[in-house]
Formats: structure tokens, sequence, C-alpha cells
């Protein structure tokens, strides 16, 4: 069976983080690893050299070098989709030498980020206003998933060097939130970026006709011009919907959805930041990338996070993992990461196609610290399940009050040493058994540079990842089966039912039927 020395490790695995701790007290220095500005302390594990010398065995039977170098190299490693995954040359200079089918892929890449750089300067200069001649002061961003998830983190996290168009973003096909917007924006000071990769999402594309009317209701079909610009690797598409041929950036099919933040479809968020800022963002990234391509394993910040999920996941069979930023900024961060992680490596099938006889990504969750300790830490603790962590912690706050940093930290670490070592003297319903992993992630500050390593990192974890289970991590077809059955479920909902239903589908669409005012 595949990994019988890693699942022998596991079953040998006879030690406590308290005991290893009591064993090798330089422990606290020797598991730690540092670049692009991040500290990753990963002391608080299942850990021992034996075991990480395993995990480092399992990297070479599966050629982890090899697959790396071909990511990096532009090939298809995309398998079903025959596509490149080049997410990092997005962020890599203009001298990079990313190249996609032999041909270098960096003067477009930089050709649509210096279009963005302008469109982004003239909107917040205000030499690109409105219909009316307004300066846009808000910009609705419509996108979903990837279109989505990436951008709102950004602009979250980034809030302090917000100087420009408040951004809202819109992916639910729900429309209270559009509903909501319509009741608060004028329609002469508000942008439109609609973000899709297909150009064809549903949700996408239903709010982007909202918005559309909104606007032509409000300012004449001409309006569209100047307050509608797309994002896409679709210009048939954007056609069809009538974006102006100077109102639209491109990105391309080698880039996948959840990777694409760095592209064009972070423009609503260089649109509030500026181009510089949305540049450090972008170089923060590709320290990390240059960090994951050059570095042994043993050093490798994003190798060793796939390594300790791989052990936990493989070795145990642990089916979650949370991420709490003690960071009311990183809010979004696990929701991001959902995507990240359990879209790209949620398969069961192998590269070949064959079904797999282990596990692979773990149920990702979490919210901010402190709050999770009110929330969900007491499972963390005395609870009958491990669920290994991934703490995140600046050293310097940005906009808060040092002494509510000051408390922050203090609980941050708090939690740490709890979930090591738990309660002595307690018993029964008081005891905390203590020995449930964590990992310390430390920053200075979060800055644009910080962030774009810290989703670097993640991206190239799940990379690692999907390389020692044998899937491949860009593709999804899992999420194809909903969007074919929508369409049958939304006709059955608008014709009234007239027969019996004989399906419980049939049923709740009768039952909405029979209450809809
Ligand atoms: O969830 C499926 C998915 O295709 C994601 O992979 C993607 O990020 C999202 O939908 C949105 O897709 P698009 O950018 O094409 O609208």
């Amino acid at each position: 069976m595949a990994f019988d020395s890693l699942l022998q490790a596991a079953d040998d695995f006879d030690h406590t983080i308290e005991g290893l701790f009591q064993s090798d007290p330089n422990r606290i220095t020797r598991y730690v690893v540092e670049a692009a500005g991040i500290c990753m302390d990963y002391s608080r594990h299942w850990m021992t050299d034996a075991v990480r010398a395993e995990l480092f065995k399992q990297l070479e039977l599966q050629q982890f070098d090899t697959q790396r170098e071909a990511l990096f190299a532009g090939e298809a490693v995309n398998t079903t989709e025959s596509r490149a995954a080049l997410h990092m040359a997005l962020r890599a200079p203009s001298t990079a030498a990313f190249t996609v089918d032999g041909r270098s892929v960096m003067p477009e890449v930089h050709a649509e980020l210096d279009a963005m750089s302008g469109f982004s300067d003239a909107i917040r200069e205000g030499a690109r206003c409105g219909q009316t001649n307004r300066r846009f002061t808000d910009v609705i961003h419509l996108g979903i998933g990837g279109s989505d998830l990436g951008p709102a983190l950004v602009y979250e996290a980034l809030k302090p060097w917000v100087d420009g168009p408040r951004v809202h973003f819109i992916s639910n096909v729900d429309g209270a939130g559009l509903s909501d917007l319509f009741e608060i924006l004028d329609p002469e000071t508000t942008l439109s970026v609609v973000v899709s990769k297909s150009f064809t999402t549903e949700e996408t594309m239903h709010n982007a006709h909202r918005v559309r009317s909104w606007l032509t209701d409000a300012l004449g079909e001409e309006a569209i011009a100047s307050h509608v610009v797309a994002v896409s690797t679709n210009i048939e598409a954007m056609d069809a919907f009538g974006i102006h041929p100077e109102a639209r950036f491109r990105f391309w099919d080698w880039v996948g959805g959840r990777f694409s933040v760095w592209s064009a479809v972070g423009l609503s968020v260089m649109i509030a930041l500026g181009a510089e800022r949305f540049r450090e963002l972008l170089a923060g990234a590709h320290a990390m990338d240059q960090h994951f391509q050059t570095t042994a394993p043993e050093h490798n910040l994003p190798v060793m996070m796939a390594l300790l999920s791989a052990w936990y996941v493989t070795g145990f069979g642990i089916e979650t993992q949370a991420v709490v930023p003690y960071a009311d900024r990183l809010a979004k961060l696990p929701a991001y990461l959902q995507q990240l992680e359990m879209e790209s490596n949620g398969k069961s099938v192998d590269h070949s196609g064959q079904r797999l006889e282990y596990d692979t990504a773990p149920i990702v969750w979490g919210d901010a610290g402190t709050n999770g300790q009110h929330a969900f830490f007491q499972l963390f603790h005395q609870g009958t399940r491990v669920v290994p962590l991934d703490l995140w912690l600046a050293a310097n706050p940005i906009g808060s009050p040092q002494a509510s940093h000051q408390l922050l930290m203090a609980n941050c670490l708090a939690q740490l040493d709890a979930l090591s070592f738990g309660t002595t003297e307690a018993s029964g319903h008081r005891e905390c058994p203590g020995n449930r992993p964590a990992t310390l992630f430390l920053f200075e500050s979060l800055t644009p540079e910080v962030l774009g390593a810290v989703l670097a990192a993640y991206e190239h974890k799940v990379f690692t990842l999907s390389v020692l289970w044998d899937i491949n991590p860009f593709d999804q077809w899992g999420v194809e089966l909903g969007k074919q059955l929508c369409g049958g479920v939304l006709k059955q909902l608008k014709t009234p039912q007239s027969t019996e239903p004989q399906t419980a589908t049939e049923r709740a669409i009768g039952w909405i039927q029979a209450h809809q005012r």
C-alpha cells in the first residue's frame, strides 16, 4: 500500500509534545523555518527528526524536485486540462524566464499589469470618470470563488492602505447584497468590475446583468462603456456582453481561478490601494516563490507546511485542519484557503484516474482569534478529535493600540501553551490533555509584501501536497455536475407542479410553490 513506511512511523510514534520539549530543549529553535518575512515555528507538533526524515523520503519517492521543476517550467502539470499552472509568472519581474509552449509569457503579463496600473491611476486621479464626469467613489466587484475570495481577502487585509474608491464585493446570486448596495450607492459614481475567468458563471453573469440594468436605467445604455469593466480569458463573451474594448482586462488559461488574485482579477484591489501597493503584494509572493523553488525541504517553509499536513492526514487519518489568524483583517483567510486547499486537493483519483486508497485534502476551517477561543477552542482543548492548527500573529499592529495588540499576542501564545501542555493538576471535567499540535506563524506586520508571501506559501503547500498524494490540484471537475443540474431545477421551479411529487426535489419544489407569496 502507498505510504507503508509513513503509516508505520505513525504507528510507532509514542511521543508527546511535552516529552519532546523535555528531552530536547533545543527543539525551540530546531523546528523553525524563516522565509520572505514569515517565521514558521512547528516545534509544537508530533514531530521528530526521524519523522521528518521519513517525510522527506516520501517527497523523494514522489519525485518532488522533478515535479517542482515541471511546475516552474510551465509544463502541462494540469494534466486533465493539458495546461500549465504558471501563477508564479504573474508576480515575477519582466526579466523572468517563465514560458508556456516554449514562448515567454512575461511580455503579455507585464503589458497587462501596466495596462491595469494605467487604468487604476486614471480612476484614482479622476482622469477617467463616469458618464456624468463625476469621479468614481465606489467599485462593485462581481465575481465568485477564485474571482472573489482572493481580492476580497486582500482588500480587507490591506485596508490601512486603501486610499482610493471603496470596493464592495458581491459574489452570491442571493440578490440581497446587491439590493442593499443599490440602496446606498450612486450610479453616477459607481464602477462595476465583472470578474469571471469563463465569463459564463451563472451567479456572476446574473449579477452583472442586474448591475448593467441599474446603470442603464439611471444613465442610459451609453454608460456601460465607462461604468463597466470586465476581467476574463473569454474575449468573445465579453464582446457579447457589450464590454467596451478599452474596458477589459485579460488573463490566461494557465492561471487557475483560485491562483488568480495576482492577475487582473485583482484590479478592484489595485484601484483601491494603488498600483505601487499591488506591486508590493506581487513582490512578496515572488520572494516566497524564489524561496520555495530553490530551498531544500528541511528549510523550505511551504514544504514543511505540506509535510505536517500529510503527516496528520495520511499518517493519523486526521480529517480537518484549522487556520486561526490572530488578526481581524485576516478573518477572510480561512474562507480563501477553503477554496485553495479543498478545491485543489479535494480529489479521490490519482493522475492516471485510478481511485486512491488513502485520504487527501483535510477539511479546512477557522476564524480569527481571539474570537475562535470563544467559539470552537473548547473542542481543541477537550474534544475527542485532534485538530492541527495554523496560528498567524503579527509582532506589530497596524491601526490597533499597542495595549490591544499586547493582549491579542498574549492570548495567542497562551493558547499555544495550553494546547501543547494542557493542565497538570486538574482531572475529569477540568482536564485538558494537551498534546494538541499547532504551528505558530509570526511576521512583523501585515504589509502587502507579507500578505503576498503568506498566500504564495499556501499555494506551494497545496502543490506539494498534490505531489505527495499524486493528484492534480489544478482542475475542479467536481463542480460541474451541480451547475449542469441547476438549469433543470430552475425550469421545474418556474413550472407550477401539476402531478404528485415523485422525488425529494419535486416534493421540495411543491412545498415551496405552495408557500410562495
Ligand atoms: O467553483 C468552480 C469555479 O470554477 C472556481 O474554480 C472558480 O474560481 C469559480 O467557479 C468562478 O469561476 P469564473 O472565474 O470562471 O467565474
